[in-house]
Formats: C-alpha cells, structure tokens, sequence
C-alpha cells in the first residue's frame, strides 16, 4: 500500500471517534488533510471544528465545515485529531513538519483525548531522526540555535521557503534541529520551552497521544496510551 493509502485508511478509521454533535479539534498536514475530508461526509452529525492552523481552516471551511475558536467554545473539546512526524509505543511525538506546532499543542491542550493518525514509518523506539521543529521569535533564532547546540549536541538549521525564512501562521520562524537522539522527551520539552525566545518545541511528551490510529500493510492498528504516562 502506498503511504498515502495508509494515510487515508486512519483518517477513515478515526472517524468513529468524533462524537455527535460537539465540536472537535483538527491539526494539520497531509494526514490531517485525509481526515478533513473524510469528515466532510458526517459533517452534519458535528458541531464545528477548531482548527490548529490557517490551512486546516480554510480546509475545513471549503467542505462547509463551521470554523470556531477557543474563544466560542466552552473548553474541553472531547477529542483532537492530528498526524505526527514521529510517534514512540509510549506515544511521545514530534510535531510540526508542516510548522503548525503552536497552534496544534494549543488546540490539543484543551482537548480531553489526541487521537494521533500515522502511517506505520512513523512508529520510532527513540524521537530524534525527524528534525525536531522549534518555533521561535524571529530575533532570537541565533541565540537559540546556539543554546540548543551547546545543550543538546544537535545541529539547529533555520527552515526555509523560496530562500526566505519560512514564516508561521503566528507570524514567527521555525529552527529544525537535526542528530538529536531523544532518550527523555518529556524534560527536553520542559526544558526548550522554558529558553528565552522559544515559542513551542515540537515535542508533544509531557501530553502525548491517548491513542494512535496506525495504517499498516495489515490493516490500521490501535495503540491505547490512555492509561499510561508518556
Ligand atoms: C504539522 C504537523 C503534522 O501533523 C506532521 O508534520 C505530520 O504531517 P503529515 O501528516 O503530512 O505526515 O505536525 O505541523
């Protein structure tokens, strides 16, 4: 199976855990982008969406999909959506391929359970091969992208897009910190997230997945997280 067949076969495969009537959370990137589309066709039965990027608005907003904010909800939301880069089998993740990382632990904060959707090639025994993505005030890129060096040994490069720094939906850049090897994730996350000038570190540890949706070449496997600390 292709990777995007498996892609899809997870975002069909979350839709059984969209409860009716309620609104729920939406990430981003090409996973996301499936399950939007397959929430098109039982979006009568929900109550709107509240999506984690400009994109997965706009998305959204082209099936005929309600678009809210935190703002006109009552928070919680019973569930979140979204893909990962990485996703370990005590479901810590790296996110923010697409550069969506703030918006998308924002939104997963105030939801009650992240159902994660990947395909199998993101299931790793240790986070660190994917770059990890940090989103950071535009002026503080070099001395976070020193801090980060000395600290963790990694090597930090600004992410860019047709030969400018790539710009987030929050008006901020993105470092992408390639050789790290990730043995704890969730006092790494505390720790980047306490440097000056670090907005979200892509590291989604401390509040991991409740449960992954993973496409397989033998169907999409359920990985339950939601008794376990991550
Ligand atoms: C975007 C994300 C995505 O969830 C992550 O990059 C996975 O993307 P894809 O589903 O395209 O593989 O964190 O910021």
């Amino acid at each position: 199976m292709s990777q995007d067949a498996l892609k899809l076969s997870v975002a069909r495969a979350a839709l059984k855990y969209v409860p009716e009537g309620q609104v729920i959370g939406v990430g981003t990137g090409s996973t996301a982008n499936f399950f939007i589309d397959e929430l098109a066709s039982i979006k009568d039965r929900i109550a709107g969406a509240v999506a984690s990027s400009e994109a997965t608005a706009a998305r959204l907003a082209s099936h005929g999909i309600k678009v809210l904010g935190l703002d006109e909800i009552d928070a919680p939301l019973p569930i979140y959506i979204d893909g990962a880069d990485e996703i370990t089998p005590q479901g810590a993740m790296i996110k923010g391929g697409g550069g969506a990382l703030t918006r998308e632990k924002i939104v997963a904060s105030v939801a009650k359970a992240f159902i994660c959707i990947a395909d199998g090639s993101k299931l790793v025994d240790r986070l660190g091969h994917f770059p990890l993505p940090i989103e950071v005030i535009p002026m503080a890129y070099k001395p976070v992208s020193q801090v980060i060096a000395r600290t963790y040994g990694g090597q930090p490069t600004l992410r860019m897009r047709d030969g400018k720094p790539f710009v987030t939906d929050n008006g901020n850049y993105i470092l992408d910190i390639s050789g790290l090897t990730i043995d704890a994730p969730q006092t790494m996350e505390a720790e980047i997230n306490q440097l000056a000038g670090v907005v979200t570190v892509g590291l989604f540890a401390q509040k991991g997945a409740s449960i992954c949706l993973l496409g397989t070449a033998d169907g999409v496997k359920t990985l339950d997280f939601s008794s376990k600390d991550n």
